[in-house]
Formats: structure tokens, sequence, C-alpha cells
């Protein structure tokens, strides 16, 4: 019997009919994501009538790629580079798979030049044995060299997906590999192991809806307002500070651009990206930034995924909102986010909330 999928499992406890080209969505283990949360998102998109949308804190990727599942036009956002890079391999690509002689090359690749050694030269010790930073080295230094931006797209979120498949806890905040070898085949699989599999992964997430998608990366209040619905689900003011996603994933935004232009802190343990500074992040700048979202994107449908532990709180939200927008619902959901180890997990039950302004 074929075993049941992550998606078909979303599908037992809400017999929603989600989308069947989402099971080919490469899950992407993020803080935050809202991939459990896709049937109660999906049922409630498709009450509304909108043709294109933008999501414009894309994170996984997951939601825009829910919404090009739903044929919708879609323009994915978000201000870190990574994200961005998985968006514009699965939602503004929708042809262009790695062909075989392709994935040879990549593995065939070698980084010669002092500059294609940047990963062994910089992170010796730290999250990867040297062979698996040289793997990384060597498959960039043939990523470099395809001809089509998409094809390098698609490379790259294969690379950065097996990055994180191969570290212990999925993010990128402790330097010891050794410290979690609990067996687990992903952390066996070697990253050229993994690559070779992503690659597949990513070539069959590619798709077309008939629309012409975008990617961008950069601040929110650079994209252009003008799609009928904007989603939009924030950071949050962060209860602690490993909460933050650059402290996370310093790693995979420095693989997404081969740490180009990135301001490394060389100080630090496992050699982190500086933080750059985001107004939804902080208590005394997250109510401006949040009337200046609404105001910014007033012309649109509004939806915005938001939770019960954060701040500010639903009523400050909904009226901010309503300054903007002539009717605001708001939808109401309990959900348990998994954050952590096994040991150290910590279980919180929230009311996840999807204000909608229209
Ligand atoms: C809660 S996550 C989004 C999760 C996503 N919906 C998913 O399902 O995976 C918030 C995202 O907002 C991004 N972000 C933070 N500040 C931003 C800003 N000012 N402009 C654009 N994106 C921002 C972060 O990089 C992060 O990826």
């Amino acid at each position: 019997m074929k075993p049941i999928s992550e998606i078909q499992m979303l599908l037992l406890p809400e017999a929603q009919s989600l989308p069947a080209e989402l099971e080919n969505f490469p899950r992407f283990r993020y803080m935050g994501s809202k991939f459990r949360l896709l049937p109660w998102i999906h049922a409630t998109l498709s009450e509304i009538g909108f043709d294109s949308a933008a999501d414009v804190f894309s994170g996984s990727g997951v939601v825009s790629y829910l919404l090009k599942t739903m044929g919708k036009q879609v323009h994915s956002n978000d201000s870190l580079a990574f994200p961005s890079v998985l968006t514009t391999a699965t939602v503004a690509n929708s042809a262009t798979r790695l062909s075989p002689n392709d994935l040879n090359y990549l593995l065939e690749s070698k980084a010669s030049a002092p500059q294609e050694r940047f990963i062994r030269d910089t992170f010796e010790g730290i999250f990867y044995t040297p062979e698996e930073l040289s793997s990384l080295d060597d498959l960039w230094s043939g990523i470099r060299q395809l001809d089509s931006p998409f094809k390098r797209a698609v490379a790259l979120a294969a690379l950065l997906r097996s990055a994180i498949k191969r570290q212990p806890r999925g993010l990128f905040t402790v330097s010891d590999p050794s410290r979690y070898q609990d067996g687990r085949r992903d952390l066996q699989l070697s990253v050229r192991e993994h690559f070779i599999e992503q690659v597949e992964i990513y070539n069959a997430a590619v798709f077309s809806n008939g629309k012409r998608n975008v990617s961008t990366s950069g601040d929110v209040f650079n994209v252009k307002p003008g799609s009928d619905l904007v989603y939009m689900d924030p950071p949050y003011v962060p209860m602690a500070d490993d909460n933050c996603y650059i402290k996370r994933y310093h790693f995979l935004e420095g693989l997404a651009c081969y740490w180009e232009g990135k301001e490394m802190m060389m100080n630090t343990k496992v050699r982190k990206i500086a933080k750059t500074f985001t107004p939804f992040a902080y208590r005394h700048t997250a109510v401006e930034a949040f009337d200046q979202l609404f105001r910014h994107f007033a012309d649109s449908i509004q939806v915005l995924s938001y939770s019960s532990n954060a701040y500010p709180d639903l009523e400050t939200l909904r009226s901010l909102m309503g300054r903007y927008k002539k009717s605001v619902e708001v939808l109401e959901k309990e959900h348990r986010y998994h954050f952590g180890t096994h040991a150290a997990a910590k279980r919180n039950v929230v009311q996840e909330y999807l204000i909608i302004g229209s």
C-alpha cells in the first residue's frame, strides 16, 4: 500500500479538497510555516473572489504555492534571499527543470579558484565535515555556470533543502556537528546524495498554472500594491532571542547567494550574518508597522495570519485594519506549534486567526 503523504494527512481531519499539485510542494522546515494550516487557509481563500495575490512574507513559500495551485497570479516576496530562491524555483518557474545532463554537470563540477572555496575555508569545524563543506563549494561552482536563472533557482533550492536536511535540528544556532547523530536517514546521507534526491523533488514541483507569477526579495514596503488580494504573515515580536530568522537560518541565507553582499560576523562561533532590522519584530515599532502595512495595501483584499500569543493583540489589529477596510472579519482556529528538539519541546497551543479586510 502506498504510504499516506503529509498532505493527505492534512486532509483527514477537515476533508477539504486541496488542489492535487500541492502534494508536490517540497516541505521546508521553517519557523512559523503555515503548512499545517493549509486546509483552513485554502477553504477560507476559496470563499473569496480574486484573480491575483501577493504573499508578501513568503517564508517557506508554501502559501504562495497553494495560491499557484488555485490558479491565481502570484507575487511572492520575502526580505530574506533564500525564501525567494525557493519561490523562484517553485512559483515563478512554470517549465524549467534540470536535465540528467545538468545534474551530471553539477555533480562533476569542482571548485578550483580560491574564492570558490569560501564555504570550506570559512566554516571548517562548523555544522558539516570538511568533505561536506567542499561538496557545497563544488556544487555551487557548477550552479554558477548554469545558463538559465530558473535552472539556477531549481539547483539552489535543491542545495538549500539538502543543507537543511543534513543539519540535525534544521537550524543553524549550534556548531557541534557530532551532537545529534541519532541515525536518522537525513543525517546519514551525504550532501551530494541529498542533492541528487532534491533535484528530482524540485523538478517534480515545477508546473504552470497559466499565469505569469513572480518572486522578489525585499522589504514588504517595496512591494508594489495592486494585487487583488494580499496575504500577510509577518514575523511576531519574538518571545525568545532565537525566534530571529537570521539567527536560525543564516547559513541558508548565505548559501542562497554565496554570502555575496552579506555582512558576516566572523567573531561569532557559527559565523553568523548580521541581523537586518524589521519593524514587525519589536514592541515599540510593531503597531506603527501594521498601520503602515494596512495603509500600503489599502486597495487590496487583506488576509492577515495572526495568533493569540503575539503582540499587538487581536483587537488592536482589527481596529488598525478597520482604518483602511470597510469590513473586518476574524476567523479562529486552535493550533499546536512544535518548536525545538524532543527533549526541549515546547508545545504551544494557540488560537490562530485569519483577519480578513475587504
Ligand atoms: C511567519 S514567516 C512567514 C511564513 C510563511 N507564511 C510560511 O508559511 O512559511 C515571516 C517571514 O517574514 C519575513 N520578513 C520579516 N520582515 C520582513 C519585511 N520587513 N519585509 C518582508 N519580509 C519580511 C521573514 O524573513 C519570514 O520569512
